[in-house]
């Protein structure tokens, strides 16, 4: 892995970061960023008359490259008229599955009383579900692979609720194979509900994480309002 390369330029970098990140932020909430010690997992963004889009970012680190790129694409969602919940599912408490099939004979309901089940109703009611990640050792978190683990409880026979789906990632490499294992995974889990994939970007090379700072291109948060503007 050679990951050493996005430690480059932190510290040049900390405070345009942070500022755009936070400017991001403002515009699409309408409020100010850095002032609520505890702010909501689960936030209405938009209610538009179009698609009902869930956005599931699971990156735990507010402001970090994954949640600018999922704002970025959010911002094109909302000028397009979507509705748009997001999800920060990296600051939740979502266990994997138990395989312990006691949904599949109670009601599909999952026995784990955990955050998922504020999920399952937002899962229920969009058309499209975005998958925001950081790459992490080659693939999703942990968090988003759980999520999708746990909707076993509430399919029927291996059938899935069918979802549009869409896929963000953010990564330190950047080059012909960094995102290869996470992309086949999401399209097989696309496949499994129902195979209407509407979009994949990743934004290699940015830097961060194991430094305070975190950089990511701009170019790459207008690649993807602009994707977001095509849903
Ligand atoms: C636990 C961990 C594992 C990582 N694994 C990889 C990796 O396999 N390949 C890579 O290019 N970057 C890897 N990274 C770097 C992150 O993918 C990258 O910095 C990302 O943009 C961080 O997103 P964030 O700011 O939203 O947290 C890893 C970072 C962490 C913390």
């Amino acid at each position: 892995m050679e990951r050493r390369n996005f430690l480059k330029n932190t510290l040049i970098t900390t405070g345009g970061v942070l500022l755009g990140g936070a400017t991001i932020h403002r515009f699409l909430n309408n409020k100010e960023s850095a002032e609520d010690p505890f702010p909501p997992l689960i936030e209405k963004i938009h209610q538009g008359n179009k698609k009902n889009v869930l956005v599931l970012m699971s990156a735990g680190t507010r402001f970090g490259n994954t949640d600018r790129l999922t704002d970025a694409y959010i911002k094109g969602l909302v000028e397009k008229g979507h509705s748009v919940t997001k999800v920060y599912l990296g600051s939740m408490r979502i266990e994997g599955c138990r395989g312990c099939g006691l949904c599949q004979r109670h009601a599909h309901k999952c026995a784990i009383r955990d955050d998922m089940q504020d999920l399952y109703p937002l899962f229920a009611e969009c058309d499209t579900v975005v998958m925001a990640s950081p790459l992490y050792f080659w693939t999703i978190t942990s968090k988003l692979k759980a999520f999708i683990e746990r909707l076993y409880a509430i399919s029927t026979d291996d059938k899935y609720p069918s979802k549009d789906t869409v896929l963000l990632m953010t990564a330190g490499d950047d080059n012909d194979t960094t995102f290869e294992q996470p992309i086949r995974y999401f399209r097989l889990i696309s496949q499994v509900l129902g195979g209407n994939e509407k979009g994949v970007y990743c934004a290699g090379g940015c830097t961060g994480c194991e430094e305070l700072a975190r950089q990511i291109d701009m170019k790459h948060l207008d690649n993807a309002y602009k994707m977001g503007l095509e849903l």
